[in-house]
């Protein structure tokens, strides 16, 4: 049998998803995704750490089978999201002495998603709380809105490793290792942009709330929920997290438009071309109706500029990018330099829906560029110089 271990006393038990198209019916899963599920074996009690999504359960409980654990005494639930507590009721029917650990909150979704009432069930726990299981124990950190209202964190100080719910995590199923240390990661950091953006984005401030408890512990081990363990990327990814909950752009600018006979795709080309020789190296252009809103708002929320552009269609902005830019204000995204662009046969109207959403957002906004029919030697110049004002303001 093949144990992953993380620490003397800690393994990985969780589980691959390589068949789901869509993660929340939503989000393009390109790579599968995993289900982090962990033991913490002390040296009295033993500890299982969240769980999995309920139509992986049975390679779960098999992984329990395949280490030869008869016993756990505490289920930590850090998460009620159902991708993390769809194995409580079997786990619970497995092992039926065992204790659900969780706050006031968890205990209320438990009751609420799986009708498992009975109070003895459940050790309510609160801020810094902890639980001995021998040579080591657990403390609990309340980190609520990440992303929901339930969300916590559990500390094994004997260990400095961290189990953080979906803090940290990424899309990607794990392709053998677990532990960072082992893997080559570079397709993980890039999913993390993409889940962070998805699932977690509009909760930056509780994000940092959560970095601040945190920096008062000593950690070398971070253990999401999904994707790999991070301890040599340990800084790099507490960065990326800072970053992103920080509405903090890097350098670089995400075009994303619509277009249905490529005239307003004429401007995003033309806008990208201006960017390109007024000295912006990273630019990504996404055609909305082909790029995945996941990637859009990767994008998006990454980089500090963002232009975009839409025909005009029922006299409102075309649909996948009116997504998109309800998607961007439903983050809270901040920090944004902006301009926005389109074409009109007989109506026009989007471009100016586009500015208003950017202006109630308060982003810094180089202007608007509208065009009638198709391209003009005037639309070009006036392409021209919102380029201008918009590389003014990204290099100021
Ligand atoms: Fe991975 Fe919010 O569940």
């Amino acid at each position: 049998m093949f144990i992953h271990k993380i620490t003397d006393s800690i393994d990985y038990v969780g589980v691959n998803d390589r068949t789901t198209e869509l993660f929340e019916g939503l989000w393009p899963l390109p790579y599968g995704i995993s289900y982090n599920s962990y033991i913490v074996k002390g040296s009295e009690k033993i500890a299982l750490i969240d769980t999995v999504e309920l139509g992986h359960t049975r390679e779960f409980m098999e992984s329990l089978r395949l280490q030869g654990i008869d016993k756990i005494d505490y289920l930590i639930i850090n998460h009620m999201e159902p991708d993390h507590s769809g194995g409580i009721p079997l786990v619970v029917t497995a092992f039926p002495d065992i204790k659900i650990v969780g706050n006031k909150k968890t205990i209320d979704m438990i009751k609420g998603f799986y009708h498992l009432m009975n109070d003895y069930l459940y050790v309510e726990v609160a801020e810094n709380q902890t639980i001995d299981l021998g040579n080591i124990s657990l403390k609990f950190i309340m980190t609520p809105m990440l992303h929901w209202p339930e969300t916590m964190m559990t500390y094994c100080e004997e260990e400095k490793l961290i189990f953080t719910g979906d803090a940290f995590g990424c899309y990607g199923a794990l392709n053998g290792g677990v532990v960072d240390d082992s893997m080559e990661c570079s397709l993980y950091i890039n999913e993390m942009y993409r889940y962070y953006s998805n699932i977690v984005a509009k909760y930056g401030k509780f994000v940092l709330s959560a970095l601040k408890k945190l920096s008062s512990v000593e950690i070398e081990y971070l253990c999401p929920t999904h994707g790999p363990v991070w301890h040599s990327r340990l800084a790099e990814v507490l960065e990326i997290t800072r970053r992103l909950a920080s509405y903090e752009g890097e350098d670089g600018v995400t075009i994303i438009y619509g277009s249905m006979y490529g005239n307003t795709a004429e401007m995003a080309e033309l806008f990208a071309i201006s960017l390109s020789r007024r000295g912006i190296k990273n630019i990504r252009v996404h055609n909305a109706s082909k790029s995945s809103l996941s990637e859009m708002l990767a994008d998006a929320l990454r980089y500090k500029g963002l232009i975009i552009g839409s025909p005009t269609y029922n006299t409102e902005i075309y649909p996948p990018v009116s997504h998109l830019v309800s998607a961007i204000r439903a983050r809270d995204m901040k920090n944004k330099i902006v301009a926005s662009f389109g074409g009109y046969t007989w109506a026009p109207g989007a471009t100016k829906k586009i500015a208003d959403n950017l202006e109630a957002m308060n982003f810094q906004d180089a202007g608007s560029v509208i065009m009638k029919q198709s391209l003009t030697e005037e639309v070009e110049n006036n392409i021209s110089e919102v380029a201008e004002k918009f590389c003014a303001l990204f290099n100021s």
